[in-house]
């Protein structure tokens, strides 16, 4: 009998970390069998970080169109009290108090300050330096022939762009990449695990984002934090604090999704070979469907979870004001009312545009998708190019994550290759 259907929904605990430390295709059994037999399943919550008071457990929504339609109601599922599985520490909300955890009007308002940072102008400007900056890992790499896929290609890209945007200096790029890490892999013991290790990291890079952004309040340059801090809607500034918790988001959100949606993606096309050759074969005419599959599959974001505001009801579920409810994206890239055989990887797959790796369909859409695709796209179109036999050696080492899809490390080998710096 297949995984999933020998699965009853009491033998599936999300809220565990034993859970997440299962292999991939067991958690695909798993959230196949929710969708199938409970598709707004209650699961207890256990303690994530060591340190915090055990919360009152969630609803988990497994299909697609449930998962659509909770993101797409914010009046009825706010966000406001943290967007992941456990409750946000109160001391935490000034760190961490950016619009992925506001509902309108504050969201609306803070992301129409920000967005004039991502318009199609400086999008473009960004454009050019992550063509660059993706040439230059390539052809520092190129002539070791074998190495760390994530430390060499994957991390360092998406942090070096951040970086480069926010104008944060070459020498402060590793202490950000840190802070980072110990964020997003709170819960896995090698980035420290605890509440305080946490705290300890939001606090520096809160510290270090204020800073920053007075610099720029009070001497203006030709740069992003300029811009955003320089802007006005309707007489209305970001403060110097609204940009640290900002910038935050922005470093966070920024590297641990981009970084691991192109690891998952190499380690894809090993193990796909011949699909590997058909995109090698026609990069301008497959590449942006491919990157939206290797989204969809890696589902870099696995959950983003609301509030209910009032009494209300998702599928055949009754849900009370004040419950947890969790949209679990990695599953609703995996419904098959959606996507055939949801669990294989096929760059031909027509619909991947579909995916809702990045949103599904409500006001906190991904303010970075563009930016996403781009560097997906350049970094994959550097290794094809410079580096056409690059394969993953090993098997993933994943994070200890119900949060973010995360590979720590992975080496590969490659025919080693002298590969021109770009300028
Ligand atoms: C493959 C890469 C990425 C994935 C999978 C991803 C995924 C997501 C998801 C799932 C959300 C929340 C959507 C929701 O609540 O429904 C989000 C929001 C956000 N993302 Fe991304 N993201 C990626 C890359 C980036 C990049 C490169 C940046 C910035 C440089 C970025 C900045 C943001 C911001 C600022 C928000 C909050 C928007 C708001 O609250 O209005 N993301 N992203």
């Amino acid at each position: 009998m297949p995984l999933a259907e020998a699965l009853t929904v009491d033998d599936i605990q999300l809220g565990t970390s034993a859970f997440w430390a299962r292999p991939l295709d067991e958690r695909d059994a798993a959230f196949a069998a929710l969708r199938a037999k409970c598709p707004v399943a209650f699961h207890p919550e256990l303690e994530v970080l060591e340190g915090r008071p055990e919360g009152p457990g969630f609803w988990s929504v497994t299909r697609y169109e449930d998962v659509r339609t909770v993101s797409r109601q914010p009046h009825i599922f706010s966000s406001s009290q943290g967007i992941t599985l456990s409750d946000e520490a109160p001391e935490a909300r000034d760190f961490f108090g950016s619009m992925i955890v506001l509902d309108d009007p504050r969201h609306s308002r803070l992301r129409l300050l920000v967005q004039r940072g991502f318009t199609p102008k400086t999008v473009a400007a960004i454009d050019e330096s992550v063509r660059v900056r993706a040439r230059n890992l390539v052809a520092a790499a190129g002539a070791l022939g074998e190495c760390d896929f994530v430390e060499s290609f994957a991390a360092p890209l998406p942090l070096q762009i951040i970086c480069d945007m926010l104008g944060v200096p070459a020498a402060d790029e590793q202490a950000v990449f840190d802070w980072t890490n110990v964020i997003l892999g709170a819960g896995d013991p090698e980035f420290g695990g605890s509440f305080d290790a946490l705290f300890a990291a939001a606090m520096s890079m809160f510290n270090y984002a204020q800073a920053l952004g007075q610099d720029r309040l009070d001497h203006p340059r030709d740069d992003l934090v300029s811009t955003l801090m320089q802007a006005e809607v309707d007489g209305d500034r970001l403060s110097p604090a609204e940009f640290g918790s900002f910038f935050i988001l922005l470093a966070v959100a920024g590297n641990e999704t981009t970084r691991n949606a192109i690891s998952w993606g190499m380690k894809l096309l090993t193990d796909h070979p011949d699909q590997r050759r058909a995109w090698q074969s026609d990069v301008d005419g497959m590449t942006p469907a491919a990157i939206e599959e290797i989204v969809r599959w890696a589902s870099p974001v696995i959950h983003m979870r609301r509030v209910a505001m009032e009494d209300t009801r998702v599928g055949d579920q009754e849900i009370a004001a004040g419950d947890k409810v969790v949209m679990w994206y990695w599953s609703a890239d995996r419904d098959e009312t959606v996507f055939d055989d949801g669990h294989a990887f096929d760059l031909t797959r027509s619909n991947a545009k579909a995916q809702v790796g990045y949103e599904a369909g409500g006001p906190h859409f991904c303010l970075g998708a563009n930016l996403a695709r781009r560097e997906i796209t350049m970094m994959f179109q550097e290794i094809f190019r410079w580096l056409p036999d690059l394969q993953i050696t090993t098997e993933p080492d994943r994070l200890l994550s119900p949060f973010i899809n995360g590979i720590k490390r992975m080496r590969c080998q490659f025919t080693p290759a002298a590969v021109p710096i770009a300028t």
